[in-house]
């Protein structure tokens, strides 16, 4: 290891403390300061909407909290059929589905993961190559009202898609791939430089509620870390950084989806 990645790792570890008082007196963080709250969620690109199916109940499924547990694993292998409209749609629920809004403003929500001061910093892009009712392309889930928004009308992205998620082929191929992105300041707007700490540990609850979730509706997933970061966000349009800027936004994490074989 040379020193470089020693002195980086040593700074990295900071990353996974809590506050200290040398930090708290580092801040006052932007609320502290009153500045004007982020929005819950990044407002619509204006693409084409398509209204999702809600009615989950009766997809309680048979398979009981202990089963889903037990049965939860990694999966890189799809069935060739489609992802259903109703499945793809309770996965999006299950991930960031809003539970109810909060402040004066409708600026909180409260959704079906937990996260830190409900600060929600993520969204949510569909790359959907095999999805029954949905055409090919690329897709932003609007959270709050449960909607998809046509994010790029682009279906011939497989390609590019396997080189950003690191060369793994079989999460490029999914019927459907989720790629969540992080708005930072969402969170830094709160928690100043301990965000990044609560982010991370905020995508792990989103992602193993997709497990969960896929486990009851007979499909699979797979948590996928090692993508191009800016290969990625290039495929997403998302503007080079880091910069300050508060609308910045990356990808973080990513997970292919599709039909149990077994
Ligand atoms: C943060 C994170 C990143 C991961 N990244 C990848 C990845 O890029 N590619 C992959 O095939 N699996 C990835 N995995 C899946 C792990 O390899 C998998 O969870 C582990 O081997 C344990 O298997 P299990 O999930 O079936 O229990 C990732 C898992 C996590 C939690």
């Amino acid at each position: 290891m040379n020193d470089l990645t020693k002195q980086n790792i040593l700074k990295n570890r900071e990353y996974l403390k809590a506050y200290t008082a040398a930090d708290v007196a580092l801040e006052p963080t932007d609320q502290q300061q009153k500045l004007p709250f982020p929005l819950p969620e990044k407002e619509p690109c204006g693409g084409a909407v398509i209204q999702l199916p809600a009615d989950f109940e009766h997809m309680a499924g048979t398979k009981s909290l202990y089963e889903l547990i037990a049965g939860r694993e990694s999966c890189r292998e799809y069935a060739p059929e489609p992802v259903t409209l109703q499945d793809l749609s309770f996965l999006l629920w299950a991930t960031q589905g809003v539970r109810r809004f909060a402040g004066r403003y409708n600026q909180v929500t409260f959704r079906n993961v937990p996260s830190a001061g409900s600060r929600h910093a993520f969204e949510t892009y569909l790359f959907v190559q095999s999805v029954e009712g949905l055409e090919p392309g690329i897709y932003h889930y609007l959270a709050s009202k449960h909607e998809l928004e046509v994010w790029e009308k682009r279906s011939d992205f497989t390609e590019d898609l396997e080189k950003a998620l690191g060369g793994q082929s079989f999460a490029a191929k999914a019927p459907v791939v989720f790629v969540w992105s992080a708005v930072p300041y969402r969170m830094e707007w709160r928690y100043g430089m301990k965000s990044h700490k609560y982010m991370m540990i905020d995508a792990g609850h989103v992602c193993e509620n997709l497990y969960l979730a896929c486990e009851a509706v007979g499909c699979g997933t797979c948590a996928v870390g090692a993508y191009d970061q800016e290969l990625l966000d290039e495929l997403l349009g998302f503007a080079p950084g880091p910069s300050a800027e508060k609308d910045y936004e990356c990808a973080v994490y990513a997970a292919p989806v599709g039909k149990r074989t077994k």
